[in-house]
């Protein structure tokens, strides 16, 4: 088992009396992202401090950083906005026709939902959702429903509301095995729940960066597998083009792109004070370790588990869920105005379908949890 790694709080600007166990719907930025996204912002009022070859430098360096974190190349990685950007991608470059099927769970996060509705809408195809297995097991319920009909699988890693976990290993198998395309959303599990690329083999992975990356809002990331990365970007940008780091040339129009997945990054992917933000994040996830990271989150998540248990409030067992990730249900639902009475007490946590979602990191502590609890102890 790996270390623990202790409490982070002093990189990260928290007060004392705050107990933001809500990484799920955003993570805090990092101390020195927020000096280095600021330092960036600040170039932009003097503009002759940004060069030509910083329009490349910071882009490079975070592909980078995220192909080391997801186990690929930076050639695999292309730079976008949102998941929905990345997901928009997959749905414009895979093959998929009449009368196939796309595979989704019920409640999945909907940029992962829409994006394939839109996509069956058009094409005379189906979207097909998965229901919320009884006995908690979505890999089971997945893999009973992956068949030959199934084109694409658009799944997470583990479910955005609780945590539950899917095993991505056996789903990825089975695509292959069905000739389905897999498609991963791992925006609420990268970063705090290591997966293996090599062994899951996708062929499209997105990631939000506002979340478990710690990164500022609206630069994520997209892993193509590179038997994708010929396809079609949504945008036609200049910098996607070979030769775009010859500012003198750019008229020199050219229909060759810029290697591997690059061409499908965003446009103004060279935000100077978004990457070097998000650079940071990654350098300390990567510090850390993700193994690391996710093993100190399972302990003290499996803490809270069982002081929720003593006040009638349920989990997904622990090895049916992501060990960072909690969905707490109560017998007859959560009271009204729950999140907002534990706000108040500058407890923060998420209400989602009808768990309370608490999520911490590593910048929380032993007495964010006994304030949670103290303020739960009240409520119901
Ligand atoms: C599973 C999941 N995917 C994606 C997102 C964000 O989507 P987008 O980047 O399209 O806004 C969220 C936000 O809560 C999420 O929970």
């Amino acid at each position: 088992m790996e270390a623990q790694i202790p409490c982070q709080r002093d990189l990260f600007d928290l007060p004392d009396d705050v107990a933001y166990l809500n990484c799920a719907y955003m993570s805090p930025l990092l101390k020195r992202a927020v000096q280095l996204g600021a330092e960036g912002i600040a170039r932009k009022a003097r503009p002759w401090t940004i060069s030509p070859a910083d329009f490349f430098t910071d882009s490079e360096r975070a592909r980078g950083l995220f192909a080391e974190l997801v186990g690929a190349t930076a050639e695999d990685i292309a730079l976008v906005p949102s998941a929905s950007y990345g997901l928009a991608i997959a749905a414009a470059n895979l093959p998929f026709a009449e009368g196939r099927r796309i595979l989704v769970l019920a409640d999945q996060f909907p940029s992962n939902v829409y994006t394939w509705r839109e996509l069956a809408a058009g094409t005379g195809g189906e979207v097909v959702t998965v229901a919320r297995p009884a006995d908690g097991d979505w890999t089971a319920a997945i893999l009973a429903r992956l068949d030959q009909r199934v084109a694409i699988a658009a799944l997470p890693h583990c479910h955005w509301t609780d945590g539950g976990l899917i095993d991505l290993v056996a789903v990825g198998a089975r695509c292959r095995e069905v000739g389905s395309a897999l498609v991963i959303d791992a925006t609420q599990s990268l970063g705090a729940l290591p997966l293996d690329l090599a062994a899951v083999r996708p062929d499209y992975l997105v990631c939000a960066g506002y979340k478990w990356l710690l990164g500022p809002y609206s630069l994520g990331y997209l892993y193509i597998a590179p038997r994708h990365q010929d396809g079609r970007p949504l945008e036609q940008n200049w910098i996607a083009r070979a030769g775009s780091d010859d500012f003198a040339r750019l008229i020199d129009y050219q229909d060759r792109y810029q290697p591997g997945a690059r061409r499908f990054d965003m446009g103004e992917r060279s935000n100077v004070a978004l990457l070097p933000a998000g650079i940071a994040a990654l350098e300390q996830l990567l510090r850390w370790g993700q193994a690391a990271i996710a093993g100190t989150l399972a302990a003290r998540n499996a803490g809270i588990v069982e002081r929720a248990a003593a006040l009638g409030m349920r989990a997904i067992p622990v090895h049916l869920r992501a060990g960072h990730f909690v969905g707490l249900r109560l017998p007859g639902g959560a009271p009204a105005g729950l999140p907002e009475r534990l706000a108040k007490e500058q407890v923060y946590v998420s209400l989602r379908g009808d768990s309370v979602r608490v999520t911490p990191h590593l910048y929380n502590n032993d007495a964010d949890v006994d304030r949670l609890f103290g303020v739960l102890e009240r409520a119901l």
